[in-house]
């Protein structure tokens, strides 16, 4: 999403007309192969009872663990099969349309480049890791595969009513930082999350942030923070529920939307079904996890 500053205008050099690169996986380094794994082992000691059924089931079904950073082609025929979805490789953030245009056909986008080992907590731009590791697990599910795809279709939509700001909130909400009903408690869906090792633990576990169920009209109308943890998580009752919502016709929530105000972070509403009210002392205190 555009939440990083490095977008090019148009494709840059060596990238296909729809931004998309080859992996060129044979290029990758022993060093950035030992990167995947290490990030791997190290979020296998927190993901399992905090991860979603569906992202553990998925992780075990695309083999993500073989050695080493995956590569694509073996990914992608166990994931189409499973989906219809694919992986492709674009040279850091693509425009809206190009994005919106790859979800619509199934096709999720993801950076090529590993993090440096020195910066494992580290990400100015998302990398492999958080692309191939945080979200496409999830892709596998075929509830959660239909949302991504309507979401993409969506997106091309609200672009041109000029709503892209609330739809990058669903997404911020429920792709990158959702969390589940699940098992009696709370579980991981989002890929920011389940793909850190420290929030991980943050969005479950610290009093500091407020836990909120899942309304679509409340989310789309949240400010987000992209530089720390959230001070605020949405909690969907299950897979089904988020692709129901999205799979009804925006127009009358866009005309709702274009007259209703934005929501603070940390601000509890009217409505809102508060699972954890949090003391967000995390977000007083400045913020930075000490990792
Ligand atoms: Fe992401």
């Amino acid at each position: 999403m555009a939440d990083f500053e490095h977008v090019f205008d148009a494709p840059p050099e060596g990238a296909a007309a729809d931004w998309t690169i080859p992996q060129n996986w044979d290029a990758y380094t022993e060093v950035e192969h030992q990167t995947w794994d290490t990030l791997y082992a190290r979020q296998m000691e927190v993901l399992p009872g905090r991860a979603c059924e569906a992202f553990l089931r998925g992780l075990e079904a695309l083999d993500l663990n073989t050695g080493g950073i995956p590569d694509f082609a073996a990914m992608n025929a166990k994931l189409k099969a499973l989906t219809g979805w694919t992986v492709v490789c674009v040279p850091g953030l693509v425009p809206d349309d190009v994005f919106f245009d790859h979800l619509a056909n199934r096709r999720f986008v993801s950076g090529q480049f590993i993090r440096k080992p020195d910066q494992l907590d580290y990400l100015q731009e998302p990398d492999i890791f958080h692309d191939v590791f945080g979200h496409v697990p999830m892709l596998t599910d075929p509830d959660f595969a239909a949302y991504m795809e309507a979401y993409g279709k969506g997106g091309q939509r609200a672009a041109s009513l000029g709503l892209l700001p609330n739809l990058a909130r669903l997404y911020w909400y429920t792709v990158e930082f959702g969390l589940m009903r699940e098992a009696g408690g709370l579980r991981i869906y989002g890929a920011g999350i389940v793909s850190s090792a420290t929030e991980s633990v943050f969005a479950l576990e610290a009093p500091s942030p407020n836990r909120i169920g899942f309304d679509l009209e409340r989310v789309m109308r949240t400010l987000y923070r992209i530089d720390d943890f959230q001070q605020v998580y949405f909690v969907i009752d299950s897979l089904d529920q988020l692709k129901r919502d999205t799979l009804q016709d925006f127009g009358p929530i866009y005309q709702r939307l274009a007259g209703a105000g934005t929501i603070a972070v940390e601000e509890i509403v009217p409505g809102d079904e508060v699972i954890t009210r949090g003391t967000q002392t995390y977000a007083a205190r400045g913020g930075r996890f000490a990792a």
